[in-house]
């Protein structure tokens, strides 16, 4: 692993040497989990002049599911989600890899790169085989990591921020980028891994925030909304409110909440709330929520009832990510031999 200090310093001192490509499956929408593991983060790279495409794994829905349900509505939710943040449509890139075939067929030759014990044994895909909705494995299951490395190879990003679950895709994407430089010729950085700095936030049951579990507080929750889920969040018994997220993590879990939401430190917020008990906290998480992301709803809102605005700023990302996977495509049929 690369010194997470070390990469930001680089990033910092040359922004516009780095390319981001980051994304999230259309499963649903986006929640505050996303928000601070990974949304903030790819806006302040964007603020701070690195260039940002932002894709919509609509395909890789498919790897545990046989129907990806809604997936219009979750694919435009997603883009809503992205400008509501900050993320600013007029330089980064917004697609859906379905609508990029010269990414998709980067993934035959980069199949033919990595042996099928490399994808059986990526403990992330077994867990999602563990967890997965189907009765049987299929083969987009085990080759998906491929498919990625081809989403972020064909815009030749060298910049991807994951959480760390992610971490053995990214390493086949190095692997996939190293072995086809090698024995091809030398067309991708191998890119690098941008871990997260921020804490986890957890679910309302005190569980990973998910949006499956029916443990998340969506983006676009109304106030309301917001309000009803904090209220029936797990706490404890212990009146007395601390920030010990090893020992009472449903409770540290709502003070880190807060204190992200003020931007301060979690104990000091929790010092305050000292003897006021669990409902004294659970309206200061609702009123510290609320608050925060009352201009990001706000956009949200306005971006939502803009249904053709949403459209057309994703037919602009496809097309730009169309023109760039054919160059990049073009370079890989040249250094294979296929140039006819
Ligand atoms: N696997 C990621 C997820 O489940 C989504 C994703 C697809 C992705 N392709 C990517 C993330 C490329 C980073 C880079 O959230």
């Amino acid at each position: 692993m690369n010194d997470p200090d070390d990469l930001e310093r680089r990033v910092a001192a040359r922004p516009s040497a780095f390319r981001i490509l980051t994304g999230d499956r259309p499963t649903g929408p986006l929640h505050l989990g996303h928000y601070f593991g990974t949304l903030a983060n790819r806006v302040r790279l964007q603020r701070a002049g690195v260039e940002l495409f932002v894709l919509v794994a609509d395909y890789q829905v498919l790897t545990d599911r046989d129907v990806a349900d809604r997936l219009e509505e979750h694919v435009l939710g997603l883009v809503a989600d992205h400008l509501a943040v900050g993320v600013e449509p007029s330089t980064a890139t917004i697609f859906a890899h379905s609508a990029v075939p010269a990414l998709n067929q980067l993934m035959l030759p980069f199949l033919s790169l990595v042996t099928d014990a490399e994808l059986r044994r990526n403990p992330t895909v077994k867990d999602e085989i563990q967890n997965s909705r189907q009765a049987s494995v299929s083969g987009l299951m085990l080759t998906y990591p491929v498919h990625q490395a081809a989403d972020i190879l064909f815009c030749k990003a060298n910049l991807v921020p994951v959480g760390r679950d992610q971490l053995p895709h990214q390493e086949i994407t190095r692997t996939v980028a190293r072995r086809f430089n090698e024995r091809y010729a030398p067309v991708f950085p191998v890119p690098e891994a941008l871990l997260s700095s921020a804490p986890v936030l957890l679910g309302t049951d005190g569980r990973k925030m998910s949006k499956s579990r029916g443990n998340a507080i969506a983006l676009s929750a109304s106030e309301d909304e917001t309000a009803r889920l904090l209220t029936r969040a797990k706490t404890d018994a212990d009146r007395h409110i601390a920030y010990d997220p090893e020992n009472r993590p449903e409770v540290a879990n709502l003070v880190l909440l807060a204190a992200l939401c003020q931007d301060r430190d979690p104990h000091d917020v929790a010092a305050d709330i000292g003897a006021g008990g669990a409902a004294a906290l659970k309206k200061t998480v609702i009123e510290s929520v609320n608050e925060f992301f009352r201009p990001i709803r706000e956009r949200r809102a306005v971006y939502a009832d803009d249904p053709e605005q949403l459209h057309r700023i994703l037919a602009e990302g496809n097309a730009h990510a169309r023109a760039v996977a054919d160059r990049t495509l073009a370079e890989v049929r040249t250094a294979m031999g296929m140039p006819y």
